[in-house]
């Protein structure tokens, strides 16, 4: 299940732009309003045209400009610490930390030695995270990724604890800290290269148009959506929370898994999807929930296009 909402009772329909994504929410959202016996409620949808990845944000936000690339951002770094300015950056400047020593390396550096002796034991390992490539350079850029033998949709975490049982018949849940450290490291060997999910692929396709659906819908008690932190259409992206700026969805999968330095730890894209769904005062759903995977292959296509940062700090 993937929202709670305790306001319940709204009944106004969201204003859907073409079949495919009257179709997605039809299969998607018909389900979870089943499930809570209620019909959804959404903020207005942003015309997003996923085949520009990252640059669609030119028509979202237009923040892309200021973020696009390390010269652009470096000749912007005076924005640092204005609270006028600085969400514009999209908290990119911090991704020029990343071979600053932090808590990702030391991360980084266990997750190699894992993948490893994991590889060394149980040679299919590679291959399995590569499908049939054994070097992994640039696989991460292709993740999530659709296998139509299983007809499944597969994000690198989800990848991973599949091989590590399927070949080594090791327990490796997604959103554990071995799994994490896995991930941290194939990431790594695609850093600095761009991120190119396959979305003319369909099942990849419709599952954005899920993903999608459940990012404008809105949910727990403050009926947030997602959106409302983090669309311009919304008052709230670029301002302030807790401290905190929200901003632009585009480039959002590059760096992850991220260490959070705040936090000592390293997360993955979908335990921060969890950590936001708690700010909405909805429980999180566990990591690899098919609603998660939607969300992952959203806003990663909205990544589509912008280099991989690894190891990420945030
Ligand atoms: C109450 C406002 C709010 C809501 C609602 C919200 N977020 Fe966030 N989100 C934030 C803030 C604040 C941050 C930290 C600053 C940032 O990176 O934008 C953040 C960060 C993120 C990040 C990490 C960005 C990065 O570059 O590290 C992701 C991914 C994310 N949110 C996804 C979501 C998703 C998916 C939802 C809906 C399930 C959601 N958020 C709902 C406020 C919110």
């Amino acid at each position: 299940m993937y929202m709670h909402n305790r306001i319940g009772a709204q009944t106004k329909r969201a204003r859907v732009g073409g079949a495919l994504m009257a179709l997605a929410l039809a299969a998607g959202a018909s389900t979870v309003a089943a499930q809570q016996g209620g019909a959804r409620e959404y903020v207005p949808f942003d015309d997003i045209d996923p085949t520009l990845g990252h640059l669609a944000d030119m028509e979202f936000s237009g923040t892309v400009r200021y973020w696009k690339d390390e010269e652009t951002l470096r000749q912007h770094l005076s924005w640092v610490g204005d609270p006028e300015n600085e969400w514009k950056l999209n908290y990119k400047h911090r991704d020029l930390e990343y071979d600053e020593l932090h808590g990702g390396h030391f991360y980084l550096e266990e997750g190699e030695a894992a993948f490893r002796e994991l590889s060394e034991r149980h040679p299919g390992f590679a291959g399995c995270i590569g499908w049939g490539e054994a070097d992994l350079v640039g696989a991460a850029t292709r993740y999530p990724r659709y296998d139509p033998e299983t007809n499944a949709i597969w994000t690198l975490e989800g990848r991973i604890e599949h091989c590590a049982k399927a070949i080594a018949g090791q327990e490796l849940p997604q959103g554990s800290p071995g799994n994490t450290r896995l991930s941290l490291y194939v990431k790594s060997l695609s850093h600095g290269m761009p991120i190119d999910m396959d979305i003319g692929q369909p099942a990849l396709r419709i599952a954005y148009e899920r993903g999608k659906g459940l990012f404008y819908m809105k949910a727990g008690q403050f009926n947030f959506a997602c959106a409302t932190c983090h669309s311009p259409k919304t008052p709230v992206m670029g301002r302030r929370l807790r401290g905190q700026m929200s901003t632009t969805p585009f480039a959002f999968a590059a760096h992850f898994p991220t260490y959070r330095s705040a936090r000592g730890t390293v997360e993955t894209l979908q335990e921060r999807i969890g950590l936001c769904s708690r700010q909405m005062r909805v429980t999180p759903l566990r990591p690899g929930d098919p609603a998660y995977v939607d969300l992952e292959v959203f806003l990663t296509a909205l990544s589509n296009g912008y280099p991989i940062v690894s190891p990420g700090v945030r």
